[in-house]
C-alpha cells in the first residue's frame, strides 16, 4: 500500500474512533495514539524518506493535511464534549427557586423584657430617664449608701454572692438611688428615673425563687414630692399593667432607705376583689414594695434633706409576668424553652 493511501486509511480510521469517544479523556489518548511521536501518523510519515525524491512534495502536502484535518476534528469534538459535560453539571446543579425554602425559626422578645419594656415606656412617657446600673456593686453602694450598715439586721434577709468582701452581686437595684442622687445635678430639674435590670440572691431556687431575677427601681426627688404623688404614679402602674379599673392599697411596711415604707397590693385582676385562687381569696395581689425616700439616703449622697423629698419604688417583673399570665414556676423563665416562651408572643 502506498503511503497516500496509508495515510487515508489511517485517517478513516481515526475518524471513527474519534467519533465514538464520549469524554475529553478518551479524545486525548486518540490524538496521541495517531499525532504523539509514537503515533500512526507520526510513523507513516517517517516512511516518507524512502519515497522517490519527486514523489515527496505531494506525499508532503498530503500527510500535512491529513495531520490538520485530524487535529481540526478533534479540537471540535474536544469543545463539544466540554460543552456538553458544563449543561449536564449545570442541569445538576440547577437550584429551583419554587421549592419551598428551609423554615428558619425565628425567636421573640422575652416575655419579662416584654413586661419591661412595657413599663418603660409608661415612664418615659412621663418624662423619666432609663438608668442602667451595675450587676456587680460594692457592698458600699448595695448596702452602706441604701441606709443598710454593717450589721443591720435587714441584710440578713438579702444574702448574696460575693466576689471580694467589699464586693458582691447586687442584690436589689436598690444601689442605684445612691449612684444617680449623688450625680444629679438639681439645679437643672427634679430626678426622675426608674432602673431595670438582673438582681441576685443567694436562694435556694423553687417555684417562686430564683438565685438571679429582675426588679425595676423608681425614684423621684424634687421640692415638695409627697405620698400622693407615690400613690398616684403606682396607681397608674398598676392600671397599665394589669387593667384600667384596677385599684391600689398601700400597707404600712419596713425598708431601711425609705420612710414610711408601704407594700403595694393591687386589686385582684382574675376576680375583681371577691376572692380566687390568684389572690389566695383576699382580693387583693401585693406587687412591689415602696416609700418615701429616707433622709439619711439623700443625706449620704449630698442631697439636703430639708429641701427635697421624694420617693422610690421597686417592683419585681417576674412576679408580674408570673401573676398577669398563671405562671406557676419562675424557672421556666430562664429554662429557655421555646414551647413555654412562644406563647409570649407580642402583637404588633
Ligand atoms: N429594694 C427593695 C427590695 O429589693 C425594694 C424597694 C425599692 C422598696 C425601693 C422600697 C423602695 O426588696
Amino acid at each position: 500500500m502506498g503511503i497516500e493511501e496509508q495515510l487515508t486509511t489511517v485517517l478513516a480510521k481515526a475518524v471513527i474512533e474519534a467519533d465514538k469517544a464520549e469524554s475529553v479523556k478518551e479524545l486525548e489518548t486518540i490524538r496521541v495514539s495517531y499525532l504523539g511521536k509514537k503515533g500512526e501518523i507520526t510513523s507513516v510519515l517517517k516512511g516518507v524518506k524512502d519515497v522517490a525524491p519527486e514523489q515527496r512534495p505531494v506525499i508532503g502536502k498530503k500527510a500535512n493535511e491529513v495531520r490538520d484535518e485530524l487535529t481540526t476534528l478533534l479540537s471540535h469534538k474536544k469543545e463539544r464534549l466540554e460543552k456538553e459535560a458544563l449543561e449536564r453539571q449545570l442541569e445538576k446543579e440547577t437550584i429551583d427557586v419554587t421549592l419551598p425554602g428551609k423554615q428558619v425559626s425565628k425567636g421573640q422578645t422575652h416575655v419579662l423584657t416584654q413586661i419591661m419594656e412595657e413599663i418603660e415606656d409608661l415612664f418615659l412617657g412621663m418624662g423619666y430617664q432609663i438608668i442602667e446600673g451595675n450587676e456587680v456593686e460594692s457592698d458600699h453602694y448595695n448596702f452602706e449608701r441604701v441606709n443598710l450598715p454593717q450589721n443591720h439586721p435587714a441584710r440578713d434577709m438579702q444574702d448574696t454572692f460575693y466576689i471580694t468582701p467589699d464586693v458582691l452581686l447586687r442584690t436589689h437595684t436598690s444601689p442605684i438611688q445612691a449612684r444617680t442622687l449623688e450625680s444629679h445635678d438639681f439645679s437643672k430639674g427634679p430626678l426622675k428615673m426608674i432602673s431595670p435590670g438582673k438582681v441576685y440572691r443567694r436562694d435556694t431556687d423553687d417555684a417562686t425563687h430564683s438565685h438571679q431575677f429582675h426588679q425595676i427601681e423608681g425614684m423621684v426627688i424634687a421640692e415638695n414630692i409627697t405620698m400622693a404623688d407615690l400613690k398616684g404614679t403606682l396607681e397608674l402602674l398598676a392600671k397599665k399593667m394589669f387593667g384600667e379599673d384596677r385599684e391600689i392599697r398601700l400597707r404600712p411596711s419596713y425598708f431601711p432607705f425609705t420612710e414610711p415604707s408601704v407594700e403595694v397590693d393591687v386589686s385582684c385582676f382574675k376576680c375583681g376583689g371577691t376572692g380566687c385562687n390568684v389572690c389566695k381569696g383576699t382580693g387583693w395581689i401585693e406587687i412591689l414594695g415602696a416609700g418615701m425616700t429616707h433622709p439619711n439616703v439623700l443625706e449620704m449622697s449630698g442631697v439636703d434633706s430639708t429641701k427635697y423629698s421624694g420617693f422610690a419604688f421597686g417592683l419585681g417583673p417576674d412576679r408580674i409576668a408570673m401573676l398577669k399570665y398563671g405562671v406557676d414556676d419562675i424557672r421556666n423563665f430562664y429554662l429557655n424553652d421555646q414551647r413555654f416562651l412562644k406563647q409570649f408572643k407580642r402583637k404588633g
